[in-house]
């Protein structure tokens, strides 16, 4: 199994793997419980590949929808119904979002919810709304309670995926929280359950074995994940959701961002010094731009199978996806990233929640 990236071929076999073993009975009930809950039937036309999202039924466009931007930036309505279906008539179809991200939950819900068979959707539990995030509680009832609300704003009666929002390892370790999730997923509220998070908590939950998905920071600037987690995600099939993918765009800033969230990476990027996120080069829009390669490279990551970028934008997801459209990055181009990060990244250098 290669150690970073993966090319079209490798990902093509594994795909080819997974539908067969799929083939072999699981589908048969994951289909049913479909077509109970509503999730797309069949998967619209759309310019971008798709992928097999681990050992799920789930074929997913490899751009995906990260909702946290929309909540957090207090994007109006009506620039969020343009935006989440223009995105989905283009091809996307998959929607992530979570209860603490403020609005997210009920602007995704008003915006798409009658288009609910053309996308999935996959939410997160344990923060609280109020306040943007912040108090959390990791008990049973307190989750459950949490995924109802979600379902409410939402405006379904059933998610795809619920991700437990990035808890300690030392709360994964209790059980309790991920005894919600498999109660939620029995109870029909969700198809499949998931962790969010990174570091050593992201490795105990692939590796206790209960979880469908895992949520993790991959970018330019956090490579941490692609040797820690991806392989082994890969092994036990695992869909993996590339969160952050485009490093928060960062090379943007000028100086040190005021953005408290975006500064650990825009300091890490001043040490990194990829000469296409530098000088004159930032100001590139096209697939050999810094959001190009850096959408690319977090796409061809071994196991990778979407990568959920955050906007604002209406026209955003479009254009993203058709920088997406180049393909994998030349491997010399994906070789460098990670011979830089191996060189520059100091030993705290770990997964950015
Ligand atoms: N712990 C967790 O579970 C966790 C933590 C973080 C994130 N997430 C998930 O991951 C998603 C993505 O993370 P994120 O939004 O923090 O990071 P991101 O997707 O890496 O960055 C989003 C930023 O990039 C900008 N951007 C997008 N496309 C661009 C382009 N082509 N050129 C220049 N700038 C571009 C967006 O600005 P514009 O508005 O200008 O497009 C936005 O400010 C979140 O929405 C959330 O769903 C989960």
């Amino acid at each position: 199994m290669p150690r970073s990236g993966t090319s079209r071929r490798d990902f093509l076999q594994r795909a080819a793997t997974t539908t067969a073993a799929l083939s072999l009975g699981s589908i048969g009930s994951l289909g049913r419980l479909r077509a109970q809950v509503g999730a797309p039937a069949a998967a619209p036309a759309s310019p971008l590949e798709r992928r097999r999202f681990g050992r799920t039924d789930m074929e997913v466009a490899l751009l995906g929808f990260g909702g946290a931007e929309i909540g957090f930036e207090r994007a109006d309505a009506t620039t969020v119904a343009k935006l989440l279906n223009g995105a989905l008539d283009a091809g996307l179809n998959v929607v992530d979002t979570a209860e603490c991200y403020v609005e997210s939950e009920a602007l995704i819900g008003a915006a798409i919810g009658h288009r609910r068979k053309e996308f999935f959707l996959f939410t997160k539990c344990g923060h609280f709304v109020e306040g943007g995030g912040g108090g959390a509680d990791w008990s049973k009832a307190a989750l459950l309670r949490s995924i109802e609300r979600s379902l409410e704003r939402l405006k379904t009666d059933a998610v795809d995926l619920v991700q437990l929002h990035s808890c300690s390892l030392e709360e994964l370790r209790k059980g309790d929280c991920i005894e919600a999730l498999e109660e939620a997923r029995k109870q029909g509220k969700t198809r499949f359950i998931g962790y969010s998070g990174d570091s050593a908590a992201a490795r105990h939950a692939i590796e206790c074995g209960r979880f469908d998905a895992l949520q993790t920071s991959i970018n330019l600037c956090d490579q941490e994940s692609i040797d820690l987690l991806l392989p082994l995600a890969a092994e036990k099939g695992i869909g993996v959701i590339a969160k952050r993918p485009i490093a928060n765009a960062v090379w943007r800033h000028d100086a040190a961002p005021s953005n408290g969230y975006h500064l650990e990476y825009w300091k890490r990027l001043q040490e990194l010094r990829y000469e296409f996120a530098s000088g004159e080069a930032r100001k590139r829009e096209d697939a050999d731009g810094p959001a190009g390669v850096a959408m690319r490279f977090t796409a061809m990551q071994q196991g990778v199978d979407v990568v959920i970028v955050g906007t604002t934008k209406p026209d955003r997801w479009k254009q993203n996806a058709e920088l997406l459209k180049a393909g994998p990055l030349p491997t010399a181009l994906a070789d460098s990233i990670r011979a830089r990060w191996k060189a520059v990244a100091k030993s705290d250098w770990s997964g950015q929640t």
